[in-house]
């Protein structure tokens, strides 16, 4: 598929965004949105996703927990019902958790993986005959600390090194097929996503500023800044790469 007359590479394309309501997911939907595409955007919380479906008409929204029985199943076949094809799935939800071995606790390492590793897994199973159809793409979200070691996140590194995992390995055995699977690995980025795994702002905001000082460019990206890659990733034109883990942090993985 082409760009339309308006040079917009998604047009007619149909994107589900998994946590679309806040950070990375919410930019991500409403890029997608205003270079062509249908979007879905899935999140537990309605209003946050009824906030993004605000920014552009091209998104409408799905409140759902992805980990729940059935679930991955059900976003897929409402995109689908919804526009009758799929081209991307965005495996943005995710969550992390400060958890030195020391507090090492079963449930958080289980919803750990429930969240980042088996609910992305399912939605990938999902939407596979419908990517085979379009010729589509998997774009995957990782971290930095999906390939560094991260002392009091084990567990979330851990998770992350599993998507690049599952990323590499879903390109090699889809290639063939014409799916590409591909990664984006943030470093840093100004979300809630700290405030969600339970830190004060005051606590969050002494993280940013301890991350800006090691980065080498010093700079905490924006949210806008990993959609446009998330984009990029997914560009039709972009046909050639799979396989691919691009990590967007100022260079932090080089130190
Ligand atoms: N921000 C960073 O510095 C950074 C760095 C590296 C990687 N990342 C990765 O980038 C991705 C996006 O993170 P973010 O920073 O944008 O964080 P965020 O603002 O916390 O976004 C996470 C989103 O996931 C949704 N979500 C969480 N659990 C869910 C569930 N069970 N079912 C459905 N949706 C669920 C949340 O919405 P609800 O609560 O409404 O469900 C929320 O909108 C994550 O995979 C994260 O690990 C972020």
């Amino acid at each position: 598929m082409s760009a339309d007359s308006n040079g917009r590479p998604f047009s007619g394309q149909v994107a589900i965004v998994t946590g679309a309501g806040s950070g990375i997911g919410r930019a991500t939907a409403v890029a997608f949105a205003r270079a062509g595409a249908h979007v879905l955007g899935v999140g537990r919380r309605e209003g946050p996703l009824k906030e993004t479906a605000s920014a552009h008409e091209g998104i409408d929204i799905l409140a759902m927990d992805i980990c729940g029985d059935g679930a991955p199943a059900t976003v897929v076949s409402t995109a689908v019902e919804r526009w009758g094809r799929l081209d991307h799935l965005i495996n943005n939800a995710g969550a992390t958790a400060v958890m030195p071995l020391e507090e090492t606790d079963k449930q958080t390492v289980v919803d750990l993986l429930s969240l980042n590793v088996v609910a992305p897994s399912l939605l990938a199973h999902e939407a596979l005959p419908h990517l085979r159809r379009t010729s589509g793409t998997i774009i995957n979200l990782s971290s930095t600390y999906g390939h560094r070691p991260m002392a009091g996140g084990a567990h979330y590194a851990a998770t992350k090194a599993a998507v690049e995992q599952m990323t590499r390995s879903w390109a090699l055995e889809l290639a063939g097929e014409g799916i590409r699977v591909n990664c984006v690995a943030p470093g840093p980025t100004r979300t809630d996503v700290m405030l969600h795994a339970g830190l004060s702002s005051e606590a969050a905001n002494d993280m940013y500023a301890y991350e800006r000082d090691r980065i080498p460019t010093h700079h905490i990206a924006s949210a806008e800044e990993m959609a446009y890659w998330v984009l990029r990733m997914a560009d039709p034109a972009g046909r050639h790469a799979t396989g691919q883990v691009i990590t967007v942090d100022g260079g932090l993985e080089l130190i």
